[in-house]
């Protein structure tokens, strides 16, 4: 685990994803991030947006691949993660439609689709920077608890949990899709540097099984404790539960990352 980093409150680790997300786009113009949805990210993705409106950043030559997708929504479903990606970040920045990648939800064989979205990342290069949210049960993507932690994107089928706890952007539990096409727990491992972030007490459980907990399936967030380059972005709420807590605001307080030198 490389870094946890504790901020005093959301705004503030919101504010601090917005910057990494930017600075990794001016270092690297052609930069292949992996893009995540749900709640936490809305703010990130207006926070990017209004950092760029004022840098003018061009995000012309960035790649991006997305976690997952609902089986069965077609991209122009409301609700579909291709059309809240397009809602919160694409129609806002110059990125070409053309390069930003979801599963495609609609199509006759999901199966076939995981296979293809693995080898479109395999050929972009990789993905350079991964950013993750993570669910109250322990889930990256939807690789929920019990998935592999060896695994390519593939079909998952999604907890009752999951389900009701993204209910609300459907109106109800029986209109959420019951499966998804998600990244692996290995695929995400494959990311050269993964950010992931979470704010508010909802995830603090989650976020120390994750980070101190044993490495194991029933968390599957937990298998990022094997990557040398995780940043995690907490607020005070997220981290409520971390045992070492005060040790990681000594290290880097009020989420600052430091460097040692004598
Ligand atoms: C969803 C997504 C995840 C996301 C997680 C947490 O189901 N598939 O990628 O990180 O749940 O979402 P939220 O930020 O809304 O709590």
């Amino acid at each position: 685990m490389a870094a946890i980093l504790i901020h005093a409150d959301a705004a503030a680790a919101i504010s601090a994803t917005g910057l990494r997300l930017l600075n990794a786009i001016k270092t690297k113009p052609d930069v292949v991030l992996g893009l995540a949805t749900g709640r936490t990210m809305e703010p990130v993705y207006a926070d990017l947006i209004e950092r760029v409106q004022s840098g003018g950043q061009s995000f012309s030559g960035v790649r991006s691949f997305n976690l997952d997708e609902y089986i069965g929504l077609s991209g122009k479903h409301q609700q579909s993660y291709r059309q809240t990606m397009n809602r919160l970040l694409f129609s806002h920045i110059d990125i070409p439609l053309a390069q930003t990648y979801l599963p495609i939800g609609d199509t006759d064989d999901p199966a076939q689709e995981a296979l293809d979205y693995e080898k479109r990342i395999e050929l972009a290069g990789g993905i350079d920077l991964q950013l993750l949210g993570i669910g109250s049960n322990g889930h990256i993507g939807f690789n929920e608890p019990s998935a592999s932690l060896g695994s390519r994107t593939r079909i998952k089928r999604l907890t009752a949990s999951t389900i009701k706890a993204n209910s609300g952007f459907f109106g109800s539990n029986d209109a959420v899709p019951s499966h998804a096409i998600t990244m692996g727990i290995a695929t995400i491992m494959d990311a050269r540097k993964i950010l992931l972030v979470a704010t508010g007490e909802g995830k603090a459980e989650a976020v120390a099984k994750a980070l101190e907990g044993p490495v194991s399936t029933s968390c599957p967030a937990s298998a990022l404790q094997y990557h040398p380059g995780v940043s995690v972005i907490l607020d005070q709420e997220a981290a409520v539960e971390l045992k070492l807590r005060d040790y990681y605001e000594e290290i880097h307080p009020n989420g600052r990352e430091l460097y040692f030198r004598s």
